[in-house]
């Protein structure tokens, strides 16, 4: 083999790593960035698991939150307050609502935030 035919060898193994690399950090970033959907399924089966008892599926209250007076979650009332108190409601509790800062992670009650302000537009 001649120094000129390894170089290009070299060259050309170089170039296909690089594209693989390339191809291999376009891929992992698209399931990366496919995975915490705002208001995909994750946050939808969270709510149904942790809320809906209280807030119904579509957060306007079941038979035992009415008892407890929750207020519609798609009302303006509850539209107008801030992510941040949103945010600090689910996870300290308000009223008969109990704390979820144990239970949900940040990011948890980050997507129930983006969740609930998905109920307003549903309406
Ligand atoms: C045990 C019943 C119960 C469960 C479970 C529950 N809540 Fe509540 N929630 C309430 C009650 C009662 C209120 C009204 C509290 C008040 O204003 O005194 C409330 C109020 C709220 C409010 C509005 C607060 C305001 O100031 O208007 C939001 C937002 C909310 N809940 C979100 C959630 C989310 C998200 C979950 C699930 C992680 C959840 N709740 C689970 C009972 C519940």
């Amino acid at each position: 083999m001649t120094q000129a035919k390894t170089e290009r060898h070299v060259i050309l193994a170089s170039a296909f790593l690089l594209i693989l690399f390339v191809g291999l950090t376009l891929f992992v970033s698209s399931i990366v960035r496919a995975a915490p959907s705002p208001d995909g399924a994750a946050s939808t089966a969270a709510f149904r698991a942790k809320c809906a008892m209280c807030h119904g599926p579509d957060g306007s209250g079941s038979e035992v939150g009415k008892s407890m007076n929750v207020p519609d979650l798609r009302s303006l009332a509850v539209q107008k307050l801030p992510d941040a108190q949103l945010a600090q409601i689910i996870s300290d509790g308000k009223g008969g609502m109990p704390p979820f800062k144990s239970s949900l992670s940040e990011e948890q009650i980050h997507s129930l935030v983006v969740y609930i302000r998905s109920l307003h537009q549903k309406k």
